[in-house]
């Protein structure tokens, strides 16, 4: 029989392998981290079997797959792959962010200098993120960029 390559990840065989490695290296608790997440299996998986996770791509199917994947685990709709083997009922949840563009860009010499597309709001923005303060500019006095602490 042949499979498309998303039935080929998407096989409980594929969450029963991750179970065994994610079993053998790691504690309920832990961290694992997935920086290629294709359609999330992994990220799956170990939020089945009480890991924290991180998981990054940089593909569309993030929002055609991942979330609305990890939405089902979540919400205990996911009867499919270890959801028996560890009695999986649902909870938990995730935070997801959209990494912005790179501050910095080379000019035509190789240079670093700072990426065209940042003005002094998004930079005091993300100078105020680094530093553990909220943003909060003004609404009354013009490029008054205040910041307040958490
Ligand atoms: C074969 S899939 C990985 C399967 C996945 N680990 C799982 O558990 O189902 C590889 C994924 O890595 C993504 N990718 C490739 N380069 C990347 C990068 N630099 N940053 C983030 N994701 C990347 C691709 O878009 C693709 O979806």
């Amino acid at each position: 029989m042949l499979f498309t390559r998303e039935e080929v990840f998407k096989t409980p065989k594929l969450e029963r392998l991750l179970h065994r490695i994610i079993h053998i290296a790691t504690n309920p608790g832990d961290l694992v981290l997935d920086s290629f997440a294709g359609l999330g299996i992994t990220g799956a998986v170990a939020h089945k079997m009480g890991r924290r996770w991180i998981m990054i791509e940089l593909g569309e199917h993030c929002h055609t797959h991942i979330i609305p994947q990890l939405k089902k685990v979540i919400d205990g709709e996911d009867k499919g792959g270890i959801t028996q083997t560890v009695n999986w009922k649902g909870g938990g949840g995730f935070r997801y962010y959209r990494l912005a563009p790179s501050s910095l860009e080379k000019d035509k010499w190789g240079n670093w200098i700072l990426n065209k597309e940042y003005n002094s709001e998004i930079l005091a923005e993300a100078l105020c993120k680094i530093e553990g303060f909220t943003y909060a500019p003004s609404d009354t006095f013009y490029r008054q960029h205040s910041c307040y602490s958490k």
